[in-house]
C-alpha cells in the first residue's frame, strides 16, 4: 500500500514481548519492565491475523523484534504461523544472541530466513556494564551457532556510543573479515527514558569512516544502512543514521507492539489499538494507520529525545 507521501510500505516490525533476559542502558530501565496484564498483550493469534492482514495490504517483510524476541513462549511457531502467510517473502528476526544456541536451527527450520543480532563491544567487561546483565561469551556462542544454521545472512548491530565503543570500531568492523556477515553501526538515538549518557554520547555515523579510510562505498541494498566493505572482508560495514542524517523519506515500516498498538512511526506518541479486533477490523485499521503515516518524526537530537514515549524495548527498534 501506498501512503499519503508516496512511500510504499511493505515492511512490519512485529514486536512480540516487552521482556527481556538483558537489561541494556539505552534500550530499558535497570529494573526491567512493569510487567502488563497478560490480558492487554496480543495472543499468538492476534499477532497472526495482524501479520495475514498486512499481508494483504502489502506487507511482504515482517521482522520479529521485542524485547528480546526469544524469551517469548512459543516463539518458534509463531515463527512457523507468520512464514507460512500468503504474501510474506521474508521473515526475519532481530536479537541479543543469547538464547541462539539453544533456538538458532528450530528457528531456521521454522523458516526464519534472516537474523540480526545485537552486539556492541567484544569486552567481557564492557559487555556486562552495557547489558548490565549480560554474558559476551553467551552472545558470541550465539553468534557462533547461527553461523552454522544456514541463514541467508546474519548482520550485527552495534549501537555508537561515544566514550563507550568508539575505540571498538576497527575490532568491531573486523568481525566482517572474520566472519560472512555485516556488522552495522547505529546512532543511539535519545528515547524517552533510555540511560543517562550524555552528549559525548551521541556521536555521528561519520566517526566510523573517519576510524576506517580504508572502508569501500557499496551500493545500497534497499535498507537503511549505508554501505561500506574493509579490504578482504566477507561482509558490509553498514552505517545507520537515524539522529544525523534521518531516512523519513524512503521509510518504508510500520510497527506493531506486544501490546497492539501499531505505531505509523518509531519516533511518534501517535498509537493505534489493534487489541480484541478480528482480521477485517485489523484490515482497517492497519490501512489507516499507514494513512497516518507522517512525513517524518521531527528533530532528534540529545536535546530533542524521541516523542515516542515508550522505550525501544517497548517498541522493537
Ligand atoms: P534489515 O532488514 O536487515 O535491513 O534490518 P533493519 O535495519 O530494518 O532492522 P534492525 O532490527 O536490525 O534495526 C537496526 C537499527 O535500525 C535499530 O536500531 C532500529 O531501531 C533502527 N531502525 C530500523 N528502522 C528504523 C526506522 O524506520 N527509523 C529509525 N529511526 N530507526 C530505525
Ligand atoms: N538507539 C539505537 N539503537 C538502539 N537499539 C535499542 N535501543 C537503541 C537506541 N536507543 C538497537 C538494539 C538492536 C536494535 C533492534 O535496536 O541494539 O540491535
Ligand atoms: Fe534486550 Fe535488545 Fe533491549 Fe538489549 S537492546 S535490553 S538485548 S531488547
Amino acid at each position: 500500500m501506498i501512503d499519503t507521501y508516496g512511500r510504499e510500505i511493505t515492511y512490519l516490525r512485529l514486536s512480540v514481548t516487552e521482556l527481556c533476559n538483558l537489561r541494556c542502558r539505552y534500550c530499558m530501565p535497570e529494573d526491567g519492565v512493569c510487567k502488563k496484564r497478560h490480558e492487554d498483550m496480543l495472543t499468538q493469534e492476534e499477532m497472526v491475523t495482524a501479520v495475514r492482514a498486512a499481508a494483504a495490504l502489502g506487507i511482504r517483510k515482517l521482522r520479529i523484534t521485542g524485547g528480546e524476541p526469544l524469551v517469548k513462549a512459543n516463539i518458534v511457531g509463531l515463527c512457523r504461523d507468520a512464514a507460512a502467510v500468503e504474501g510474506i517473502r521474508e521473515v526475519c528476526l532481530t536479537t541479543n544472541g543469547t538464547l541462539l544456541p539453544k533456538l538458532a536451527q528450530q528457528l531456521r527450520d521454522a523458516g526464519v530466513k534472516r537474523l540480526n543480532i545485537s552486539l556492541d563491544t567484544l569486552n567481557e567487561e564492557k559487555f556486562r556494564y552495557i547489558t548490565r546483565i549480560g554474558s559476551l561469551q553467551d552472545a558470541l556462542n550465539g553468534l557462533e551457532t547461527a553461523l552454522a544454521c544456514g541463514f541467508e545472512k546474519i548482520k550485527i548491530n552495534s549501537v555508537l556510543i561515544g566514550g563507550f565503543n568508539d575505540n571498538e570500531i576497527p575490532e568491531l568492523a573486523d568481525l566482517t573479515r572474520r566472519y560472512p556477515v555485516d556488522v552495522r553501526f547505529i546512532e543511539l538515538m535519545p528515547m524517552y527514558d533510555s540511560g543517562d549518557f550524555g552528549p559525548e554520547a551521541f556521536i555521528p555515523y561519520t566517526t566510523v569512516t573517519e576510524r576506517l579510510p580504508e572502508l569501500i562505498p557499496m551500493p545500497a541494498d534497499g535498507g537503511v544502512a549505508k554501505l561500506y566493505r574493509l579490504p578482504d572482508a566477507f561482509g558490509n560495514v553498514g552505517l545507520i543514521s537515524p539522529v544525523s542524517a534521518h531516512f523519513c523519506a524512503e521509510c518504508n515500516r510500520i510497527r506493531l507492539t506486544a501490546d497492539g498498538k501499531l505505531k505509523p512511526c518509531l519516533h511518534s506518541s501517535d498509537e493505534i489499538s489493534l487489541k480484541g479486533l478480528d482480521y477485517d477490523g485489523m484490515l482497517e485499521t492497519m490501512r489507516s494507520a499507514i494513512l497516518a503515516k507522517p512525513k517524518w518524526h521531527g528533530e532528534l537530537s540529545y536535546r530533542e529525545r524521541s516523542h515516542a514515549n515508550r522505550n525501544m524495548n517497548q517498541i522493537g527498534g
